[in-house]
């Protein structure tokens, strides 16, 4: 018996032995970083949410121009001057207070608007945009506080979005300001959900300022994108935006446009030649075209660079398809030239000739071979230059012109 319990126990003891054995063995349980989240994807959005942006929006914006000196008067007359300078015919709708107009938060959360500047109301004052054939459109930030310390969305996105589509609005720009710890690929996300959910059209305008390089997540996210810090109103803030935009041209197309920032034609000292040159640049780029001048008091100089409607139709052309530099040439000293081209829809290009010397040196030569295009060499397209309005008729081979600095000519080659 005794013989018997203690080989009962020996066994006993053996299991324990062996199980402690085989639970050493087992693998000890991995604590896994959580997935990066994904970026929703771009397949999956819906046909008229991208119809929103088929081609780059057109409107203005208040900021370049007013910075925080907004009201619904400045809005209003803009929306008038707007129609009687013909603007809105050539394609400019949508009319976008930028930062300032709100100041606070209600006890339910839902945002407030100044309502010194904006007495009537931003119901009332969206009709008005709404009875001049125009589109409404308002500014906030991904953050807790705008760029200008006023409320941002963060936390209050659904609140927000319903609060617009009760408005009327139609476009959103959404900025990057109080953003510690805020990841834009969720941020982003986040509030075209809730626009969405709000039930109303919306053309949503991401500036983030292309620190996240959002040209490589944020087709079906945003319909725009920033892809630089702001603009500024001289030729200097001009060729610094541009230089970054040589490597994007790959990221653009219908439902979704990089955003070398608003057009300063107008403002500052720009002259003449500048604003056309900003002005062919960015349509080369495909650019959304948003206007931040005081179209209240437009020099007709002014009027005639932003309204070009053959220069409005190469940025707005069917293609989508956005301009590269095809060659830049030192001339020493710091002078340079540079040949940009826009594929069309036509199976043609727009060409911009660009000179960036100094404003003291001579007028350069600059030439542009059909070969360069992607043409045959021996090519004979006809020739029509933008600004002068003249049919060049047909140039075989290589087009060459004299262009001023901080001037530029643009043509369009139709084989
Ligand atoms: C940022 C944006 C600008 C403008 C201001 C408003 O700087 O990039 O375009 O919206 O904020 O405060």
């Amino acid at each position: 018996m005794r013989r018997i319990m203690s080989v009962g126990a020996l066994a006993l003891v053996l299991a324990v032995v062996a199980a402690v054995f085989l639970a050493a063995q087992q693998p000890k349980p991995v604590v896994r970083p959580a997935p990066p989240v994904a970026v929703p994807p771009a397949a999956p959005q819906p046909v008229a949410w991208m119809e929103l942006a088929r081609t780059p929006p057109m409107g203005w914006n208040s900021w370049n121009k007013f910075g925080c000196n907004v009201s619904e008067q400045l809005i209003r007359e803009t929306a008038d001057a707007l129609v009687a300078t013909g603007m809105k015919d050539a394609g400019y709708q949508y009319v976008v207070i930028d930062d300032c107009w709100q100041v606070s938060r209600d006890a339910r959360g839902v945002i407030v608007p100044d309502a010194q500047r904006f007495a009537g109301g931003m119901k009332a004052l969206a009709d008005y945009v709404h009875s001049k054939g125009l589109k409404f459109g308002l500014y906030s930030d991904a953050g807790a506080k705008t760029c200008e310390g006023r409320p941002g969305s963060n936390g209050y996105e659904d609140v927000d979005a319903r609060q617009y589509a009760a408005w009327g609005v139609d476009y959103l720009k959404y900025d990057w300001c109080s953003t510690d710890g805020v990841d834009p690929k969720i941020a982003y996300p986040t509030m075209r959900d809730a626009l969405r959910k709000a039930g109303r059209s919306i053309v949503f305008s991401m500036c983030e300022w292309g620190r996240s390089q959002p040209w490589t997540w944020a087709r079906g996210v945003g319909h725009l994108w920033r892809t630089t810090g702001d603009i500024g109103p001289t030729w200097q803030s001009f060729v610094r935006l541009l230089d970054q935009q040589v490597d994007l041209y790959k990221f653009a197309g219908p439902g979704g446009w990089n955003d070398p920032d608003m057009l300063e034609v107008g403002n500052g000292a720009l002259t003449a030649a500048e604003n056309r040159a900003h002005f062919s640049l960015w349509c080369l780029l495909a650019s959304p075209l948003i206007a931040g001048n005081d179209v209240r008091q437009m020099p007709p100089e002014v009027r005639d660079v932003l309204m070009n409607k053959d220069v409005i139709a190469i940025d707005q052309d069917a293609l989508g398809a956005q301009g590269r530099r095809i060659r830049r040439d030192d001339l020493g000293r710091g002078a340079s030239v540079e040949i940009w081209a826009k594929k069309l829809q036509d199976g043609g290009y727009a060409v911009a000739l660009l000179n960036r010397s100094a404003t003291t040196s001579e007028p350069a030569p600059i030439a542009v071979s059909w070969q360069e295009l992607g043409l045959r060499y021996d090519a004979e397209p006809t020739v029509r230059d933008l600004w002068t309005k003249k049919d060049l008729g047909r140039v075989k081979g290589t087009f060459t012109a004299t262009v001023a600095p901080h001037d530029v000519m643009l043509i369009r080659v139709t084989p």
